[in-house]
């Protein structure tokens, strides 16, 4: 194998040669994601529940994250028409709002077990694949919701905590192995899915606004910006970077601003 970071003339952002598997890559940052390894030369297959966002060249794989054999067989096919597994991006979720009142039991059981079990069950199913592949990157699409106490994000926050908690711990476990474990917390990222929360306010234009103030850069993340993020972290340009998480949240997590008033 090729040390892809001490030749002189190869980018190390590059991707030429690997394969890379992105749960939840049919729409907004996961879409975004693949589009952007296919661009740096990796070849790329797309796992969703509906994969009919993707086209060419990413290949559509239909599956579950909340079903175990439905990973098991998505994975299998696609490392099948790849050829091998080098990159993961764990990126499928979904959304929850409320209070800790306001979810019930089947709710909380639901978002735990398609944003923190279907990240498990595909790595699960990957990791044989990945232990073979000289340049191992697992990559987990964690949130800002993991590291800021947000209103009325209560579920969605706890799932992401643990994908925090557990990225951590997949990256102790699997270093010696050759395999790097790393994610990224984006602030609101502009994506069909917040297009769908917008909709659903009763003033999308004020709630819209008040999704912008609340980043220290006054505007959402785009998809494009966090998928930047996790092709970094994917690549060799991050050989040796395991068990962080690359914040991509215009300031959100980092910054206390005083208000633009008082400066
Ligand atoms: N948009 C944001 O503001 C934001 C911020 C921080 C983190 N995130 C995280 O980014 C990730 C992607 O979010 P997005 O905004 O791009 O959402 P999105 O709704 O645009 O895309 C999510 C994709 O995941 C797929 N998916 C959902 N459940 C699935 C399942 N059980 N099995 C397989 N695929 C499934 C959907 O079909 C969809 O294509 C999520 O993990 C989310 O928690 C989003």
């Amino acid at each position: 194998m090729t040390d892809r970071t001490s030749a002189p003339d190869t980018d190390p952002n590059r991707l030429d040669g690997l394969k890379a598997l992105v749960t939840g890559g049919a729409s907004g940052i996961g879409l975004a994601t693949a589009r952007l390894l296919a661009a740096r030369g990796a070849d790329v297959a797309v796992l969703d529940l509906d994969p009919s966002g993707a086209r060419a060249p990413l290949h559509r794989i239909k599956a579950d994250v909340s079903d175990d054999t439905s990973v098991r067989e998505g994975v299998g096919a696609a490392v099948e028409r790849l050829g091998g597994l080098d990159i993961l991006v764990n990126n499928a979720g979904i959304g929850a709002s409320g209070t800790v009142e306001d979810n019930d039991d089947a709710q909380w059981h639901r978002v735990l077990d398609v944003n923190v079990l279907g990240m498990v069950r595909t790595t699960r199913a990957a990791l044989p694949h990945l232990r073979r592949s000289a340049h191992a990157a697992v990559v987990n699409t964690c949130s800002i919701a993991a590291t800021a106490g947000l209103p009325q994000r209560a579920l969605y926050s706890a799932s992401k905590g643990a994908v925090l908690s557990l990225t951590l711990a997949m990256a102790a476990d699997h270093v010696r192995e050759g395999v790097r474990v790393n994610c990224v917390n984006p602030g609101t990222a502009d994506t069909p899915w917040v297009g769908r929360l917008l909709d659903a306010a009763d003033d999308p234009q004020a709630e819209r606004a008040a999704l912008n103030a609340r980043q220290p850069m006054g505007r959402l993340v785009s998809a494009e910006e966090v998928a930047a993020a996790i092709a970094y972290l994917a690549s060799p340009a991050a050989a040796s970077v395991t068990g962080t998480a690359l914040a991509v949240d215009g300031g959100m997590q980092g910054l206390r601003l005083r208000p633009a008033a008082a400066r």
